[in-house]
């Protein structure tokens, strides 16, 4: 799979790729993720990306020509280096659909994905209808630019791609895979002081007994904190 990503602030993506289950999925070439730095596609003599509204108000819009210039480079490089298109072109936005484990699974699937990050108010509306083909919120709460978002979203479409975590079945296991959340887990020791023990069916030694067991405490769980996952 190929990630390319399009944003203004390049190095907010340094350590998140070089890390944990990303940064190992890139040494593996389970995926290849590029950051391009929109300032280099301004036709701006200043370098700038952005401009005063139309119509006045607060804030500044990012402008057609750097973005829509820099998707045309990224989608003639694609097509020159391996003979193929993007599936998604997608924004990060509050306004957007919200992101959630079934979308990461499903964009898990595609072959070359843009995420283009949104800064300052947003980008100009004609770029939306023109060439995104997804819109994605990773929640209600408005943040300074869409590269967490990016970062977040890569993670999850990463970590579910096969191979890119060592056990095959943990990925699976995720809590939100199958609606539910995880079970309670605990690891050595047995015995802490002041904090109790470790339920006992854990140390039973029988898998089927403590699959029951850790599906009976998911469910239980997903009711009480998450009632919602349970009725979609
Ligand atoms: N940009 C700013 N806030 C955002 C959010 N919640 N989701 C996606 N992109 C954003």
């Amino acid at each position: 799979m190929q990630i390319d990503i399009i944003t203004v602030l390049p190095e907010m993506f340094e350590g998140f790729l070089s890390e944990s289950i990303v940064g190992r999925a890139r040494k593996q070439g389970l995926v290849e993720i590029n950051i391009h730095n929109l300032r280099d596609y301004t036709k701006d003599k200043h370098n700038r990306v952005d401009d005063y509204p139309f119509g006045g108000g607060s804030g500044m819009i990012m402008q057609i020509q750097p973005i829509a210039d820099c998707i045309k480079s990224l989608q003639d490089k694609l097509m020159e280096d391996k003979g193929e298109s993007y599936d998604a072109i997608i924004y990060t936005s509050p306004d957007g659909k919200q992101f959630n484990q079934p979308m990461a699974n499903e964009l898990s699937q595609l072959k070359n994905i843009i995420i283009l990050c949104g800064h300052y108010k947003g980008i100009d509306h004609r770029i939306r209808e023109k060439l995104i083909t997804h819109e994605v919120s990773i929640g209600d709460y408005v943040l300074s630019g869409g590269e967490l978002p990016a970062a977040v979203m890569t993670d999850a479409i990463v970590r579910v791609i096969p191979g890119a975590i060592g056990d095959s079945q943990a990925a699976l296991d995720d809590c939100f895979q199958d609606n539910l959340l995880a079970p309670p887990i605990y690891t050595r020791p047995a015995h802490y002081e002041g904090f109790g023990d470790v339920p006992e069916i854990l140390l039973c030694g029988d898998p089927k007994k403590i699959r029951e067991w850790e599906l009976q405490m998911a469910m239980e769980r997903t009711r009480r904190l998450r009632p919602d996952l349970l009725s979609e």
